[in-house]
């Protein structure tokens, strides 16, 4: 499916792999629509695009009643929408009993009710356009469930099985579903300084940059791609090596298990902090935190 003067809603659009798909894409020629809780990170996002082709909505993807407001405001602004891309995702980690029952409930509500929410109201107006796309990014963490990541690895392995749910479903109709796998990737969720952690102790994780994975995703929608991995050659083979050779994942999970505890209270931290200094507005639940 070619980008040009499509109108694209991505979620999680103020930063990482979501910012980066929007210049990609915009550079295509694509309208953009970004979605994120952050209105001073999506303008920094929208204002190196083409103004008269982006659109910005804070909405918080666990508050249903701020995506009925976004839906309603795409829609007077743009009119239709041709490509949803659900991106957003927060990366709480650590033992289970580390994380609050309320943690629990938003990171899940965060990374898969938030975006089946999206996909409900978004549908009927993908289905009324000639050619459509529905773009899922789910994680290498839905295939491979390492430990430190079972909250993460939940939403993510639900993430897939209603991303290639939905792709059996609409097979043959207009709307074609593409499931996105990042592996590592250079961004917030993800930074140098939590790889050199790992290092330390004794794991290696390359990352590839945020505007690599961008151009690995928009190549897959215009190659109307079902499946794809962003990230290395090596990293392609993380969902056949899973299916295949489970052991190979014990021994894995194993190795790098100081590594993972690590990465995991690291990546917690980051989320716990960013809910935080949420406006009142865009995550009332914050304040209760
Ligand atoms: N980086 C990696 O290594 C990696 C690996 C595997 C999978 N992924 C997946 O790739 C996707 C993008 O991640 P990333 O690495 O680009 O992370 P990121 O840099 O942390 O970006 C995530 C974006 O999501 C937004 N967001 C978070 N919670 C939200 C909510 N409740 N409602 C609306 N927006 C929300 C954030 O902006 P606000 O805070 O302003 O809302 C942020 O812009 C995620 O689905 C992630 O799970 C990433």
């Amino acid at each position: 499916m070619k980008l040009r003067d499509r109108v694209i809603v991505i979620t999680g659009a103020g930063g990482g792999i979501g910012a980066a798909f929007a210049r990609c894409a915009s550079n295509d020629g694509a309208a953009l629509v970004l979605v994120g809780r952050r209105r001073e990170n999506l303008e920094r996002v929208a204002q190196a695009l083409p103004s008269d082709r982006v659109m910005v909505c804070v909405a918080d993807v666990a508050d249903y009643s701020s995506l009925v407001r976004s839906r309603e405001e795409i829609l007077a602004k743009k009119g239709h929408v041709d490509i949803l891309v659900n991106n957003a995702a927060v990366g709480y980690g650590g033992r289970l009993t580390d994380l609050s029952a309320e943690e629990i409930e938003y990171s899940t509500k965060v990374n898969l009710v938030g975006p089946m929410w999206l996909t409900h109201m978004f549908l009927p107006l993908l289905r009324e356009r000639s050619e459509a796309m529905l773009v899922n990014v789910v994680s290498l963490s839905g295939y491979l469930a390492m430990p430190f990541q079972s909250v993460y690895a939940a939403g993510k392995f639900g993430l897939r099985g209603f991303s290639e749910s939905m792709s059996r479903e609409l097979k043959g109709s207009n709307v074609h579903v593409l499931t996105a796998y990042p592996a590592a990737i250079d961004t917030e969720m993800n930074t140098p300084e939590m790889r050199a952690r790992c290092l330390e102790l004794g794991t290696r994780v390359s990352a590839i940059p945020a505007s690599t994975a961008a151009t690995q995703l928009v190549r897959a929608i215009e190659r109307n791609r079902s499946m794809v991995v962003l990230g290395s050659a090596s990293d392609r083979l993380a969902p056949m090596i899973a299916r295949f050779a489970p052991r190979i994942v014990d021994k894995l999970a194993e190795k790098m298990s100081p590594a993972m505890s690590e990465f995991a209270r690291l990546s917690t931290d980051w989320a716990r902090h960013q809910r935080r200094s949420l406006p009142p507005r865009a995550g009332s639940v914050a304040k209760e935190l």
